[in-house]
Formats: structure tokens, sequence, C-alpha cells
């Protein structure tokens, strides 16, 4: 092996590969362009066909497009009531957007530990952390593989808990040939630039339920009975009132036109990510030193991330170093996640328990993401696979 980039020999590429990038085609740019000349950009057709493309995807009755997965779990919570005095059960392997939100509606976050296959809510976990106050429970789909659905709903069903799914991850992954967004009370997609399918910053909350979808609605622009776009077009009238104290979390025409050109491109662009997939899968079976992502049976991956875990006891580095590493030989990596109990904000507010989330602690120390996105070809993931190879058999014990 040449020596690593790090110490001056040559890197594995000669161009850096980020984590992530978006993949936006004339498509996108050409829907943008008639919102543009369209003379509506706010919220309006264009935000209303997402939602309804984004509630056919997901198998459920109906869609709100919002401006961001955080806007969605926020308005969720609120949706069901949820406020002080109350206790929402989620993950500590999250992202800080999950606990915020919580702590917005004036709830405490009870934050359980995750399976240690999966990085998914442990059901037991979530059963015993359950107390006369707990008002839902928000599981995460963390990196797009659905969590255990049947048994968090079971749990949750038996005490008549709502279930708001964050699944910022999940759009087009399926549990049981079902697709994600078909089982919580309320499902949360993302389209932040870096997610499966994008409008730049967005997001939908999914529901089936008739009134759920109507109050999410509603408090997604400031609790008016009539959005803007009825009020000025051509079938509306000047008249609105303010029913609740709402939100302005509304999604724009414009970031609507890019989220339409994605879904025409989606089945496609999944199909990259899992050949992709694929291509890891086979390669980094030859690195005893890299532990890679499960499926499990009846699971239908989206694949937003490829998460690794580094067996360090065969290492004779950390995972920052490691990073590092791949870095110098021009591969982007990040970690997916600092947990929750790590943070400095949520240690105060929270005040966890040194130990509490064992399964946690030891995935932080071994987890990275390598890039996956849905313009990542054959010839870069083997980059990435050789880039580790290369670095292994540097540090290896
Ligand atoms: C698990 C999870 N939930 C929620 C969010 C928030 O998504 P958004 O940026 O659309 O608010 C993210 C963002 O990356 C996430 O990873």
């Amino acid at each position: 092996m040449p020596p690593l980039a790090s110490r001056g020999g040559p890197p594995v590429r000669s161009t850096f590969l980020p984590v992530a990038r978006p993949s936006i085609g004339p498509r996108e740019k050409a829907l943008v362009l008639e919102a543009l000349d369209s003379g509506w950009i706010t919220t309006g057709p264009k935000t209303h066909e997402l939602a309804r493309r984004i509630a056919e995807m997901a198998g459920a009755r109906h869609a709100i497009a919002v401006n961001s997965a955080t806007g969605a779990l926020h308005l969720a919570l609120v949706a069901h009531g949820v406020g002080r005095g109350d206790e929402v059960i989620t993950t500590t392997w999250t992202f800080a957007a999950c606990v915020n939100v919580i702590e917005h509606v004036g709830a405490t976050p009870v934050l359980v530990d995750v399976e240690p296959d999966t990085l998914n809510m442990d059901p037991r976990a979530l059963e015993a952390a359950i107390t006369p106050r707990t008002k839902a429970v928000l599981p995460v789909d963390f990196a797009g593989h659905p969590c255990d659905l049947d048994a968090i709903l079971g749990i949750a069903r038996a005490r008549r808990l709502p279930v708001i799914e964050d699944a910022a991850h999940a759009l087009g992954a399926a549990w049981k040939g079902k697709p994600i967004g078909s089982f919580a009370d309320v499902t949360a997609f993302s389209f932040y630039a870096t997610k499966n399918l994008t409008t730049g910053e967005g997001g939908a909350a999914v529901t089936d339920d008739d009134a759920l979808a109507e109050r999410i609605a509603l408090l997604s622009l400031h609790g008016m009975s009539r959005d803007a776009w009825k009020r000025y077009g051509d079938s509306g009238s000047w008249f609105y009132e303010v029913v609740a104290p709402g939100y302005k979390y509304n999604l724009s025409d414009l970031h609507a036109a890019v989220g339409l050109g994605q879904v025409e491109r989606f089945a496609e662009m999944q199909r990259t990510r899992e050949r992709a997939a694929a291509r890891y899968h086979a390669r980094l079976a030859a690195i005893p030193e890299v532990r890679r992502p499960v499926v499990r049976p009846g699971v239908t991956h989206a694949w937003h991330l490829y998460p690794i875990a580094l067996e360090l006891e065969r290492l004779t580095c950390d995972r920052a170093r490691f990073i590092a590493e791949l870095r110098a030989e021009n591969i982007g990596t990040s970690v997916h996640f600092i947990p929750i109990h790590l943070h400095p904000h949520f240690r105060e507010s929270l005040h966890p328990r040194e130990g509490a989330f064992p399964v946690a602690d030891d995935a932080y120390a071994r987890a990275l993401s390598l890039p996956m996105f849905a313009g990542l070809e054959e010839r870069d993931v083997d980059d990435v696979c050789d880039a580790i190879e290369k670095v292994v058999s540097h540090v290896r014990r």
C-alpha cells in the first residue's frame, strides 16, 4: 500500500467526494422557471400538487407540505395537544430537531436507547419509559431503515398513545411491503438539501386522519381558516378567520417546483442509491475492520445514509483519526448522530444519567456515514472502499 495521503502519499482520489450532493436535473429547473413565470411563487398550485404526490407515495390520505420536517414534527405535537406537563418518548440517536420541538411545546423529552443493529428505538426501552404522563411516542427511521413498527405501534396502541414517526430519512422506505407514511398517526418527511427528495428546504406531514390533517394544515399557516392561495385565486374570497395561534411553516411554490421535478425522478434516484448500497455491501464484506449496516427481513431501506461502524478493537486509531485519514484521501464522511444526551443543552435540560444509553454510546464511538447520494457512481463507491482499505492497512492492529 502507498503511504497515507496525510503523510504525503498520493490520495486515492484527485478530487474531493462529498458525503452528499443534491441531484437537480433539467426538469426541476424548468418547473422553477414555470413557477417564476406564473405570477404565483408562494404556497399555491405547485405546493398542493407536491402534497398530493407525497401522500400518494406514502400511501396516506393526506399530506401537508411545509418548510421542514422540523415544522411537520412540531405541528404534529401541537395538533395532538401535547404541552406542558406531558412527556414524549424519543431516542437519543437522532437529530436535535426531534427533541427541540418537544421542548418547544413545553413538554419533557424522554430519551430511550436504540437497538444495536438498526440504531432505531428499542421497543423494550420504550415500554419501560412509559409513565402516566406519556402523551406521544416519536420514533425515528434512522438512515432510511424503518423502526420496528409492529412492536412500537403495538405498545403505543395498547396505551392509546399517538405515534409521530420521524421519517426525515425514509421517503421511499417500506415495512412489510407498505410504504412508510401509511402506519403512524402522523409521519414527518424532510426535503432538506441532502435528503432523498429535496426542495432545498422543505418537508411534509402525512396522515390518514381527516381531522388531524385539517388541524395541521390550519396550524401551518397562522391558524387561518383559508389560505392566501384560495383567498386571492379566481375562486377565492377576501374573508378569513384566525381560529388558532398558528405558525408560518408553509412551503413556497418555488420550492415545490423543485420537489415536483424530484418526484418524477424519484424511482430512478432510489435505484442509484440501492445500487450504491449493494456495491458498498459487496466491497466492504472483504474488510472485517468495518461493520456494514443491516437490512432486516421485510424492510425496504431508503438508503438516505450508508452508516458503517468501525471495529475499533481491530484498529490502532479512533473514529476521529479514521475520518481525518479518509478526508486526506479526498473522501468526505460524516457522523450520524452525535447522541442527544451528549449535547451541552440537553445535558442541562434533561440531566441524562451517566451510562443510561450504552448502545448509543458504543455506536457513537464507532459511527461514520459514507458518501451516499443519487449521483454517486460505481467508481466513486470503489474509491471510497479503496480508501477505507488503504487506511485500514495502515492502522490495522
Ligand atoms: C432524523 C431527523 N429528523 C428531523 C430532521 C429535520 O429535518 P428538516 O431539516 O427538514 O427540518 C433531520 C434533519 O436532518 C433528521 O436527520
